[in-house]
């Protein structure tokens, strides 16, 4: 006996290889113990009883939404630096002058895990409301082993409030923090030393910012080694303001995913063809800094790059917290298709985040994380600029929303 049977639904279940989105119209998903026990045409249903069943009316589901890269926890917020911004000043001039990604970690720091929870939550909440079942958050405003700690116990404690799956990565390498600037040696150290090894019995993975106002490429040679070592998986903040040849040092390193990409160069494209890595488009981030480089989407998908999208919801570079609005922006400014858009937050997402054996698709075996739409096609979803369209979250076969 399944525990819910959900019918009348058409299923854009984002398996490769057959129809476009993978759709079925006029379908039924059976869901058990968590997990989907059936999905197919409604009148191929098994003769089966289900505790429940729910008529969908025709509504669209889709997985859940994966966002898999977002800086969700940080004290406090930039709105005067982008006025600055707006007024002729440059991201990267902020972050030399001290300010930029410096003063978020000053008011991280002053915070409790419970404030920094707190403070989260309604971020969390507004990507629950839009369809995503499961977020990945790093830390990376702490930069010292107690705020970095704090920081990945908050992202738990938003997850659990907001019924999101999460995915914790350690950031410690985002920027040298401003009382080891004349040492950074001692602070990719500290990162190595103390860092990590507190981290890999948390965090899922190791995240560093490559660029020339974050870390070197041999810098973060060395924390990826150790990261490693550690049992934990990379990924990396690669090529988004110059080429810095991150993308192919991620992929050396068997990394899931190297992201931003704007300025990756033809040789990062074929070592992240050659690796498995997911390319993580950051639309957002792209248009708040009124970027002019898109990324090479049309050789990432030419090499068969998976690509997948996320918010990078962030106080810095990207303060957005709706998938479907990232979904948009991907197709508007990177001339992504909806179709990969939304594989970019489902399939794509899923193995950006290496979950892609139990979420990511509908199918037999997969998590029953599930967003119900109310749309007529499922390019809608890229479609609408800030529409309200879920009527539905399941996670785990539980409805959330
Ligand atoms: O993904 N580029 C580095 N990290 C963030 C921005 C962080 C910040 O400015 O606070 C990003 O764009
Ligand atoms: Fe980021």
């Amino acid at each position: 006996m399944w525990d819910l049977l959900l019918t009348n639904l058409n299923a854009a279940t984002m398996t490769p290889g057959g129809a476009p989105y993978g759709a079925g119209r006029d379908a039924a998903i059976a869901v058990h113990d968590g997990r989907i026990a059936w999905i197919g045409p409604r009148a191929d249903l098994p003769d089966a009883a289900a505790r429940e069943t729910r008529d969908l009316e025709g509504r669209w589901v889709t997985p859940g939404l994966i966002d898999c890269h977002t800086h969700l926890v940080f004290g406090g917020n930039r709105a005067p630096e982008w006025e600055r911004r707006l007024n002729g000043a440059t991201y990267e001039e902020i972050a030399r002058a001290g300010g930029g990604i410096q003063s978020t970690v000053d008011a991280t720091r002053g915070a409790s895990t419970e404030q920094l929870a707190e403070q989260a939550l309604p971020r969390a909440r507004a990507l629950a409301r839009r369809g995503v079942t499961t977020v990945e958050i790093k830390s990376g405003y702490g930069l010292e082993p107690g705020c970095e700690r704090r920081m990945l116990e908050a992202a738990g404690l938003v997850g659990q409030a907001a019924d999101l799956r999460v995915s914790r990565t350690l950031l410690a390498a985002h920027t040298v923090p401003k009382e080891y600037r004349d040492n950074r040696d001692a602070y990719v150290n500290l990162i190595i030393d103390r860092m990590i090894p507190q981290a890999a019995s948390v965090a899922d993975a190791v995240d560093a910012y490559c660029e020339t106002i974050g870390f070197t490429p041999d810098e973060v040679d060395r924390i990826f080694t150790a990261a490693r070592a550690h049992g934990l998986q990379v990924k990396l903040h690669a090529e988004q303001l110059s080429d810095q040849g991150g993308a192919a040092l991620a992929a050396r390193h068997q990394a899931l995913s190297a992201d931003h990409l704007e300025h990756l160069s033809p040789e990062g494209v074929a070592a992240l063809a050659g690796a498995g890595t997911v390319a993580v488009l950051l639309p957002g981030a792209y248009y708040f800094l009124r970027d002019e480089k898109a990324p090479p989407v049309a050789a990432l998908r030419e090499a068969g790059v998976p690509m997948a999208v996320a918010t990078d919801c962030n106080p810095g570079t990207s303060p957005l917290t709706d998938p479907l609005l990232a979904m948009n922006l991907a197709c508007t400014l990177f001339r992504l298709t909806p179709e990969e858009a939304l594989a970019g937050f489902t399939r794509n997402a899923a193995r950006a985040l290496g979950l892609h054996d139990r979420i990511g698709t509908l199918e037999p075996g997969k998590a029953a994380d599930l967003a119900v739409w109310n749309i007529d096609e499922p390019a809608e979803l890229a479609y609408w600029l800030g529409a309200d369209l879920l009527a539905a979250r399941y996670r785990d076969g539980r409805q959330t929303a």
